[in-house]
């Protein structure tokens, strides 16, 4: 018998870096929802493989068509639609997004590289933290135009604004549209006068203490589960929120979702990547909406952006690049 081959159908290709729980719990739900056939690369020897061939296997209980390639060459993964990197080191307890900052940017930065030389056609997306400043320096380091690269964030963060939602009024998840702007970190912006219930408005809904408390829980979400998990971070619903913003692009979606994306002059912020309410379809950002802001959710947004744009200065200056 032949040897497996590593060639994919004329299925879309997404090509996933970094085999960890986001990795592989994002292959695991590209492929079960049929997407499209996925490259997993890992620096490890054998966990791609391993993991490819163990998602494999379920291939017939699960009812999909999709090839799940693991490699450690760059070469495999070539000619991919989409490009999602989830290389890196996650969090510890105590430790911040940015703690993760120079180990991950060397990461991240050869991995961009790498793919996008391999498919210069691809959208890329990053997932690794810290995520808005990792997002704009792998823009810089593969000189794509800036509407092809993206970072998800926003929809996890939303999400999670949605579920605290959900469980304090009791009500369907699904019925819930939360909005959260800004850097992924301490400092994000929960908009809750754009977070409805089946369209009204939560504000009408809470008083300005539970909005407070529930606000307060979006932001330390991440941070919550670092804590319970005690190693490693969330997995399922970023993997989740992969995967949507994936489809979106996949299904030329035109989907309005907030994640990290090119900023020039708009919320008055230029030059920088950060969570704004976007399109996002098969050319990748397709545009970037601009919302109207109180003075206090603008003021937030700058702070918040302030603090990227820091982080982006340190990383830029450590890693010699202008
Ligand atoms: P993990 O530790 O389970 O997986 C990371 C994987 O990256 C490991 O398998 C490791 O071998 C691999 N890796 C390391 N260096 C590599 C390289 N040079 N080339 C290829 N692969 C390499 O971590 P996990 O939980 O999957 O998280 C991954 C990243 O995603 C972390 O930075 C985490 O903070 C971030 N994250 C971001 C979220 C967001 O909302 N943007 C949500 C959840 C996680
Ligand atoms: C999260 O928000 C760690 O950024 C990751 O779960």
């Amino acid at each position: 018998m032949n040897a497996p081959s590593t060639s994919l159908s004329l299925s879309p290709r997404v090509t996933v870096i970094g085999a960890g729980k986001v990795g592989s719990t994002l292959t695991q739900r590209v492929v079960e929802k049929n997407l499209a056939d996925v490259v997993l690369l890992d620096i490890v020897e054998g966990l791609p493989q391993g993991i490819a061939l163990d998602l494999t296997q379920a291939q017939g209980l699960e009812l999909h068509n999709k090839k799940i390639i693991g490699t450690n060459d760059f070469a495999d993964t070539a000619e991919s639609d989409v490009v999602v990197i989830t290389a890196g080191l996650p969090r510890k307890p105590g430790m911040s997004r940015e703690d993760l900052l120079q180990t991950n940017a060397k990461i991240v930065l050869a991995a961009a590289k790498e793919a996008i030389a391999f498919s210069p056609k691809a959208i890329l997306m990053l997932v690794t933290n810290p995520l808005d400043v990792l997002t704009y320096l792998a823009w810089k380091a593969t000189g794509l135009p800036p509407h092809r690269v993206i970072g998800m964030a926003g929809v996890l963060d939303s999400r999670r604004l949605q579920t605290f939602i959900a469980l304090e009024l009791g009500v369907l998840a699904a019925d819930i549209q939360a909005m959260v702007l800004g850097g992924h970190g301490d400092l994000m912006v929960p908009l809750p006068r754009y977070s409805t219930v089946s369209g009204i408005p939560i504000t009408e809904l809470m008083d300005e203490q539970t909005i407070a408390k529930l606000v307060d829980r979006t932001r330390n979400g991440g941070a919550e589960i670092v804590k319970l998990l005690k190693t490693g971070g969330a997995y399922f619903a970023p993997a989740s929120s992969t995967c949507l913003m994936v489809e979106a692009i996949l299904h030329n979606q035109s989907r309005l979702l907030p994640a990290a994306a090119y900023l020039d002059g708009q919320y008055g912020l230029h030059d920088i990547f950060i969570g704004v309410p976007c399109r996002l379809g098969a050319t990748g950002v397709e545009s970037v909406l601009e919302l109207q802001l109180t003075e206090a959710e603008k003021n937030a947004l700058h702070t918040s952006a302030e603090s990227v744009r820091e982080n982006i200065k340190m990383a830029l200056a450590s890693l010699n690049m202008s």
